[in-house]
């Protein structure tokens, strides 16, 4: 598997001492999320386009340089400005090695079959947290007319016309409603995707279609509908923010009794966060350009599940469980999207953190692994001291929890594998340095 290697440097250690009150302001990033599908929907047209607010993370620069590999020009021509021109695509196959470091690949299938009527592509990885099968989106190609085979870890596909079809998700799966949104638009007909996700990012990404020529409803009831048109021109979008990014950084004010405001982070996607935010005792102000987050001192604790949105998103899951540490009492978290998204606790509980897992549903929501053997609920108790220790991250939101944990840790944490945030976050150490935590970095 190829190495990541993001923003051309191998930090790899942080070194925060913990403790300080973390005040100041931080501007977010453009989505990870959906800046990415938008370079995989840039390859529907032979036209130019042009996405603003991209950010400069290694994901997107993985992204890119599978798009080069396909015959993709791109160039940076400004802050965040890219532009990416599909005029002269010479091949439909991205190499293994891109196996494991993204979910992209799956996701250029749909292009490149309406480039070549093949494609061939590695199984998807991403971050390491749980099983993440493709099995929705391979369906649902199947449903729009592709025959697919799997060897040697690659997806082999054929389609010689992609047509219409109405596609039941059995789950709504983000980067499957994606993949059919981008797959349907110059499919031939009318495609209905039931039970759809309904993300920010999925919104983005459809409107950066529309841009593009496409014809695509949100309808009522998770319900979304697509009208094939024969071709797509090249537009101009703007990637929105990123909403995980703006609440990790409200967790971090609220946990170092700080005092943070976060430039571009938008209520209307963080609408469920906030109210959690509220109810455990951290402030929050909507100002012009962003919110401010502060804490009012004592944080109390709460019961609550993840799920898609509008509901608490899994992303938030894990700062938030580091401000649940610090709450006076014990809290709940079902986590109802990934069977495997507490494997960051085991680290927490040696700097002190008192955290319980267990594979019962620990909620109200029905969800999709009652019964199995799934620690996919927590009960954490606080408040905790946690201590500094050398930390390990397994996957990138695990990352910033575990910089929010060191920052309000007794002594030094010396945190490793710190390419798994650089993945998903720009200038992380510039923000917290900022902010004026006390936070090294120690190159390799
Ligand atoms: N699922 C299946 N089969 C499929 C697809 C999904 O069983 O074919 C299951 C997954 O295993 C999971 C659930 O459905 O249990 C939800 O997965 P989804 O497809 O919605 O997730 P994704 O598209 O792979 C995106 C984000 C994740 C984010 C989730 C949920 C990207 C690149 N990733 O993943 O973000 O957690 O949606 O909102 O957009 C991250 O940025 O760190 C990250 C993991």
């Amino acid at each position: 598997m190829r190495e990541i290697n993001s923003q051309n440097r191998r930090v790899s250690i942080y070194k925060i001492t913990g403790g300080k009150k973390l005040q100041g302001a931080v501007k977010v990033a453009g989505a990870k999320n959906a800046a990415t599908k938008e370079i995989v929907a840039s390859l529907l047209t032979r036209e130019k386009c042009r996405l603003g607010n991209v950010p400069r993370i290694g994901d997107i620069e993985v992204t890119l340089e599978m798009c080069k590999l396909l015959g993709s020009n791109y160039s940076w021509t400004g802050d965040g400005a890219l532009e990416i021109e599909n005029s002269a695509l010479s091949s439909f196959e991205i190499p293994f090695d891109y196996t494991g470091i993204n979910r992209i690949p799956i996701l250029l299938l749909g292009p490149l079959l309406h480039r070549f009527g093949k494609a061939v592509v590695p199984v998807p990885g991403g971050c390491r947290i749980g099983p993440r099968p493709v099995d929705f989106h391979i369906q649902a190609l199947q449903r729009l007319g592709a025959s697919v085979e799997l060897k040697d870890e690659k997806f082999i596909v054929h389609a010689r016309k992609l047509s219409g079809n109405l596609i039941e998700l059995p789950y709504p799966s983000v980067g499957a409603t994606e993949n059919i949104i981008i797959t349907a638009t110059l499919a031939e007909g009318t495609t209905t995707i039931k039970n759809a996700a309904v993300e920010p990012e999925v919104i983005d990404l459809i409107s950066f279609l529309q841009s593009m020529g496409a014809i695509i409803y949100v309808d009522v009831d998770r319900k979304i509908v697509v009208e094939g048109v024969k071709e797509l021109n090249g537009a101009a979008h703007r990637v929105i923010n990123d909403r995980i990014e703006a609440a990790s950084f409200a967790s971090l004010a609220a946990v170092t009794e700080g005092d943070v405001m976060v430039e571009g982070a938008s209520q209307d996607h963080m609408l469920t966060f906030l109210n959690y935010y509220r109810k455990v005792g951290g402030r929050f102000r909507v100002e012009e350009d962003g919110i401010h987050f502060f804490s009012a001192g004592t944080l109390t604790p709460v019961a609550m599940e993840t799920d898609v949105h509008p509901w608490f998103m899994t992303d938030w899951q894990q700062p938030f469980a580091v401000m649940l540490t610090q709450a006076d009492g014990l809290s709940v978290i079902h986590e109802t999207v990934y069977e495997n998204r507490f494997g960051y606790a085991e680290e927490l509980k040696r700097m002190g953190a008192e955290i319980q897992l267990y594979n019962y549903c620990l909620g109200n929501k029905p969800c999709r692994f009652s019964g199995r053997d799934y620690k996919h609920s927590c009960v954490i108790k606080g408040k905790s001291l946690l201590k500094g220790r050398e930390i390990r991250i397994p996957d990138l939101r695990a990352g910033f929890s575990y910089l929010i944990a060191a920052a309000i840790a007794e002594g030094v944490s010396e945190i490793h594998g710190v390419e798994y945030i650089e993945r998903g976050y720009e200038n992380i150490f510039g923000k917290f340095k900022a902010l004026g935590a006390d936070i090294e970095v120690c190159e390799k």
